[in-house]
């Protein structure tokens, strides 16, 4: 016979630690090996319940009960990373995944170039790489808190699901960092882990780091904008940061693109969905003038010249977010090898950029003037022309919509220095033509080029929720598509 198991305090300790390390490798897809680091579990173990509050106190507002068609990243082969099904959102699966290992990898730019890439963190560069990972994964919490108050007034219950896939990615995003800073950077990343869920988006006293991430996102065509432009620069910093000599965060970040690309496409379709409405209702009305504004805001949908004012405004806010065109520390982040360029390892140059130059518009005594700049110094600059290249092909696309509508009218990208706040223009007024203009000038005109208070009442006008399976808002068109080839009259969201 044998004898009755008698557990000790200790033993029910060690049964709830296995406990926990069957939960966590359960709920958390993971290709970090998270089951047998004992101190990355432990990290976790602390951040995780913090993350969690943060999510319902400040991710989407009013939904948290809801179950939410979402797609799952479980894994990082083509076949395993997707998987759909209804899932309330604070029970959905955030995991750390990093993309696959390339062996041999080295370092692909700066004076390090050609080294074997970093495994660990290089201790000369801890400070930077800290700063680098920081304000990428401040950026990731900032959009779900720009965009917690959207699910109310969402145009259909597709669109409802695409905001919600976009905010429980950017949750994941901001995990992707956190575990590069819990995993190599001990107390202080941790410290950082921790105040990466502590500031608040527009909060006066503790506000996310970058300027855009702090701006409101009020309504659905602010969030497809946003998507479009703002996301965009995400991609641009997740395609330099992956060709960081620092092995793990080239890894995440390559692992992250996969995703952003979908926050891309809800933009751009977003965007033209609201076009293909505007111009169909324009057509039926037989209205062909894009700016008889009045009769086209009466059949309840957005003007064109609104979308360009609306347009202009996130691009404007964006191109800052790259920061000053000219920078001493986007010379060191590329020199010390922890970011590279927009498609480095495919360009074909040296990758040191000693003795290169680099054409930056300049505002010299009141002159737009192109300056040969020392390469490595304009490396933020280089970027941003990069990021104005990427964002072209969605607006030829709108331009094609309305093209084939038979409507005269044709979205553009505003002047580089049109409406900066932040590097090279700021502090001088820039029409979207490029032209220098006095205040005065400013002034009289800005109306035209940016949303204005008539074109933001409107827009706050259409904003009524249209919740019932199949239905969308008369302002935005139906996809072509169901999401995972769903039909059309599919319950995306089940609201309680
Ligand atoms: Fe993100
Ligand atoms: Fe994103």
């Amino acid at each position: 016979m044998s004898q009755p198991e008698i557990l000790t305090e200790d033993d029910a300790a060690i049964h709830d630690e296995r406990f926990v390390q069957v939960k966590y490798d359960a709920s958390i897809p993971n290709n970090v090996n998270l089951e047998s680091d004992r101190q990355l579990q432990r990290a976790l173990e602390e951040w995780h319940p913090a993350y969690l509050d943060w999510w319902k106190d400040m991710g989407p507002d009013g939904f948290q009960n809801a179950d939410v068609y979402l797609r799952t990243a479980v894994g990082v082969d083509p076949a395993g990373w997707a998987k759909f099904g209804h899932v309330k959102m604070p029970d959905y699966r955030w995991g750390i995944l990093l993309a696959p290992k390339v062996e041999g990898r080295t370092i692909p730019c700066g004076r390090h170039k050609g080294q074997p890439a970093w495994q660990e963190v290089p201790g000369e560069y801890r400070a930077l790489l800290r700063r680098l990972i920081v304000v990428q994964g401040d950026t990731e919490p900032a959009s779900v808190e720009q965009q917690r108050f959207l699910g109310r007034t969402a145009p259909s219950l597709y669109d409802m699901r695409n905001l919600f896939q976009v905010n429980v990615e950017e949750g994941r995003h901001l995990w992707a960092m956190v575990y590069l800073l819990v995993k190599h950077f001990g107390r202080d990343g941790r410290e950082e882990a921790q105040a990466l869920l502590e500031r608040r988006s527009g909060e006066k006293d503790n506000p996310r780091i970058l300027g855009a991430f702090n701006e409101r996102t009020p309504d659905w065509l602010s969030f497809f904008m946003f998507t479009y432009f703002t996301d965009r620069d995400g991609k641009m910093q997740l395609a330099a940061l992956a060709e960081s000599g620092f092995d793990p965060l080239s890894r995440s970040c390559r692992f992250m693109l996969t995703e952003e690309a979908h926050h891309l496409f809800v933009g751009e379709t977003g965007v033209g969905r609201t076009i293909e409405a505007t111009c169909a209702a324009m057509n039926k009305a037989g209205i062909t003038d894009p700016y008889d504004v009045e009769r086209i805001r009466a059949l309840g949908v957005v003007d064109l010249p609104l979308l360009q004012r609306k347009a202009n405004f996130h691009m404007s806010v964006t191109r800052d977010l790259f920061g000053s065109e000219i920078s001493s520390n986007g010379a060191e982040a590329f020199s010390s090898g922890l970011k590279g360029r927009f498609n480095e390892a495919k360009l074909t140059d040296d990758h040191e950029l000693q003795n290169e130059t680099y054409k930056v518009t300049r505002v010299i005594d009141g002159k737009l003037v192109d300056e040969d700049t020392p390469a490595l110094r304009a490396i933020n600059c280089r970027l941003l022309d990069d990021y104005m290249t990427d964002c072209q092909g969605g607006i030829d696309r709108w331009n094609n919509i309305i093209r084939k509508a038979g409507i005269a009218f044709e979205f553009k990208q505003p002047y580089k220095g049109f409406n900066r706040k932040i590097g090279e223009f700021a502090g001088t007024r820039i029409s979207p033509d490029g032209e220098i203009l006095s205040e005065a000038e400013w002034q009289a005109s800005s109306g035209l080029w940016l949303p204005n208070d008539a074109d933001m009442a409107f827009i706050t006008s259409l904003m009524k929720p249209c919740h019932e399976p199949g239905q969308y808002a008369s302002w935005i068109a139906p996809p072509r598509v169901g999401i995972n080839n769903q039909p059309a009259e599919f319950e995306y969201v089940k609201i309680y």
